[in-house]
């Protein structure tokens, strides 16, 4: 049986500490650039609305209120105006026509949104045009008409009744404002 011989010290004590604080450094070095590597990997590649994806998309903005609230659509008919977001970037958005306003009368969603329109009419017969698009609808009471758009670039976006519903036909309007 042989007992393993020891290998002889060849480095002298000091060196030796010297060598092991150098080695520790390195250690250090590697790791705080590791680690500012990783920061920057996350702050090119995880998007700023990360928090959005793990949301439960129950936001619902009314204008003029800060009130947010859940909103199982009641039903059609019943669904409360005001604009909810659905899904990242869509946007429904649930708008009542009256003798003579919208409402809501405002909007407001991120550029790139797609927002469907909701609507219809809570008294008598109006429409909904969206300026600038091909959206021009009737809305009517006891049904529901949808439409879409998707929202590119930021500003305001008008909406008018389309229908000629009498003294208050021509203050009838809205806007969707794109951020
Ligand atoms: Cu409402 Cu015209």
């Amino acid at each position: 049986m042989t007992v393993p011989t020891r290998e002889p010290e060849t480095q002298p004590e000091r060196g030796r500490n010297l060598g092991d604080a150098l080695g520790a450094m390195y250690v250090v070095a590697a790791a705080v650039m590791g680690l500012g590597f990783l920061i920057v990997v996350v702050l090119i590649f995880v998007p700023s609305d990360w928090r959005e994806m793990f949301e439960e998309p129950s936001d619902v903005y009314v204008p003029g209120s800060t009130e947010v609230f859940s909103a199982p659509p009641p039903g059609p008919l019943e669904e409360p105006p005001g604009v909810t977001r659905i899904a990242p970037g869509q946007y429904r958005v649930v708008l009542v026509a009256y003798n003579w306003e919208f409402e809501p009368k405002e909007i407001r969603v991120p550029a790139g949104s797609e927002a469907h329109f909701v609507m219809r009419s809570g008294q008598d017969y109006h429409g909904f045009a969206l300026i600038g698009t091909p959206i021009t609808v009737p809305l009517v009471a006891n049904a529901v008409t949808e439409a879409t758009h998707v929202f590119d670039e930021p500003g305001e976006y008008l909406w008018v009744c389309s229908e000629y519903c009498g003294a208050g036909h021509a203050t009838m309007q809205g806007k969707v404002i794109v951020e």
